[in-house]
């Protein structure tokens, strides 16, 4: 169940290379030029969803401002298998808690079937939809630390 499913942040990108690449970009082998992008911010922090040792869940925030936020979000990716029970809005909010305490903001480019859980969080879209090659639908969501709820 969701609840033996822990968050844990400062971990390797290299320990969530596999996990973000089954989520987000499953039509794509494994490469080491895909597991390079991750780390091409070394200011980048990666926490991920563990049963057990085992990575089910991804996600990362990064110094990159825009939108008036100071803190982006990416690779945030849950296994097929694990979906639908919660650990994807444990990610969001886990990053919205790390982002609070650093009072900054965060802005992601987020999925079409990403939306409603950010939504629920609390993120608002910014501009028209717009189309990324290979991946499909997105739009910038953004969200306000000062929204965080008690
Ligand atoms: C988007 C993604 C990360 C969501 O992860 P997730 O773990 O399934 O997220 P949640 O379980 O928190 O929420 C997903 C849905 O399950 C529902 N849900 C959550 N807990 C549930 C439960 N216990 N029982 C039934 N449904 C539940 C939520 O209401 C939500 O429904 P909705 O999307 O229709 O509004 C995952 O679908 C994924 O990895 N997709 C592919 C990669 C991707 O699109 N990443 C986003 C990049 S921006």
């Amino acid at each position: 169940m969701g609840d033996a499913v822990a968050i844990r942040w400062g971990v390797s990108a290299s320990d969530l290379g596999e996990v973000r690449r089954c989520s987000l970009y499953p039509f794509m082998a494994p490469s080491a030029e895909l597991d390079a992008e991750m780390m091409a911010n070394p200011d980048t922090v990666f926490a991920g969803a563990f049963d057990g040792d085992s990575p089910i869940g991804c996600i990362a925030v990064l110094p990159e401002s825009k939108y008036d936020c100071g803190l982006r979000i990416r690779w945030f990716g849950v296994l097929e298998s694990e979906r639908c029970r919660g650990i994807g809005t444990r990610l969001v909010e886990s990053s919205q808690e790390y982002a609070a305490q650093r009072g900054e903001s965060l802005w992601a480019d987020v999925r079409i079937k990403a939306i409603p859980v950010y939504e629920r969080l609390g993120f608002e879209p910014l501009g028209d939809f717009f189309d990324l090659p290979k991946i499909g639908t997105h739009r910038v969501m953004k969200w306000a630390s000062s929204g965080l709820r008690p």
